[in-house]
């Protein structure tokens, strides 16, 4: 299976779901363009038809967002953006002072074989007062899933895995490429 994308730290989480499930990961390092639409599934199927005239076999993109309720769901296909520009102290001082901290992520796979198959996981969560954890990356050390007290930052790989949004749309992923195999 090839991953097309120049963050390494979603292509380590790839990875290490699935080779679990028994897949090779391959990873094709490059960016590519992303239009400003309006939902990561628009995004990333934009990508994708783009993507599939430079690619030459299958592959799949991922798309995420991080959805601030209280901020009408700002920074959402925003994310990379504000993430290059504020950064997580941004996002912080914008939360300054807000009781409702809850929030959301979410990823949506695009997969290209002969045709274009998307697959989407969220996970609820909030915003911590402060940044916390080291490992990661994004707005890893800013998001704490529900029902726990440390962020994505704080807990392995392993454990992000088990709860993620990206994961959730991984499972969602592997149960097609289970049903296409047989
Ligand atoms: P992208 O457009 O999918 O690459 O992601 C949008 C922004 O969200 C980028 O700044 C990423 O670093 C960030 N991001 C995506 N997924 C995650 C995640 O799992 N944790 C933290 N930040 C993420």
């Amino acid at each position: 299976m090839k991953v097309v994308t120049s963050n390494l730290g979603k292509y380590a989480e790839y990875k290490e779901i699935l080779e679990r499930a028994g897949i090779r990961l391959e990873l094709i390092h490059m960016s590519y363009p992303e239009e400003q639409l309006e939902s990561i599934e628009e995004v990333a199927e934009h990508s994708a038809y783009y993507l599939k005239g430079v690619v030459e076999t299958d592959f799949f993109i991922d798309d995420s967002g991080l959805f601030i309720d209280s901020l009408g769901g700002f920074p959402g296909v925003y994310s990379s953006y504000v993430n290059k520009t504020i950064g997580n102290s941004g996002i912080i001082d914008l939360m300054k002072g807000k009781r409702d901290r809850r929030a959301e992520f979410r990823t949506c796979i695009a997969y290209y074989d002969v045709t274009l198959h998307l697959f989407t996981g969220k996970t609820r969560g909030s915003i911590s007062e402060e940044s916390k954890g080291k490992n990661g990356f994004g707005f890893d050390p800013i998001f704490v899933p529900d029902g726990l007290t440390a962020t994505y930052a704080e807990m392995t790989l392993e454990e992000k895995d088990s709860i993620s949004h990206r994961s959730k749309a991984t499972v969602a992923f592997l149960e097609f490429l289970k049903k296409k195999a047989i």
